[in-house]
């Protein structure tokens, strides 16, 4: 099990689609291990494949700390294939989101309060999860993230460009991050 570098805001394998995982294979396995292992590592809550630059559709949650102070039903470590969410309920609610792909930028964002999930565990086995509260969240921000959407793409222009200058940051590599991310390509001038 290893702890990965994390793809940072700029780089465009987290604007790609993501492939359906089609078998269960040893390296499939490993892969889930090392992105939960990436994931506590950087105190994350959710991190999609893409983010570790691997274009499957997986992504790892435990939202364990955050439905804590929710008062909430717990939900242990989550490893989601191939996840589909069924429905969305009307209503909808604003809460605070940041991406270990953008550190340090956190944005309030509007999306269904609670949702129907269907996927395979890592057993391969099918399930089906009705969530709301954090986890529904964290489900939703890593569900975007195999289709190449950033939670950045659901505020208005106008939240966007207040954050324009922390986004310069991190795509010049300026920021400090305590977690190891992929290394700034060098750009062309
Ligand atoms: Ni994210």
């Amino acid at each position: 099990m290893s702890v990965l570098p994390i793809v940072t805001y700029d780089d465009e394998v987290l604007r790609k689609e993501a492939k359906p995982v089609e078998e269960n294979t040893p390296e499939i396995q490993q892969l889930i291990d090392n992105m939960f292992d990436t994931m506590y590592n950087s105190d994350g809550v959710g991190l999609a494949a893409p983010q570790i630059g691997e274009l499957h559709r997986i992504f790892v949650a435990d939202a364990g700390p955050l439905t804590e102070e929710e008062g909430g039903r717990k939900y242990g470590p989550l490893a989601l294939i191939n996840p589909k969410i069924t429905f969305e309920s009307e209503e909808k609610v604003d809460m605070e989101e940041g991406c270990l792909s953008i550190p340090g930028v956190n944005a309030s964002v509007t999306r269904p309060e609670k949702i129907v999930v269907n996927y395979l565990d890592r057993d391969f086995n099918k399930q089906e999860l009705e969530v709301d509260g954090w986890l529904a969240r964290v489900i939703q921000h890593e569900a975007d993230h195999l289709d190449g959407i950033l939670f950045l793409d659901h505020l208005s222009m106008f939240k966007r460009k207040l954050l324009s200058s922390k986004l310069k940051k991190i795509d010049e590599g300026s920021v400090e991050i305590d977690y190891p991310i992929v290394p700034k390509k060098q750009k062309a001038k």
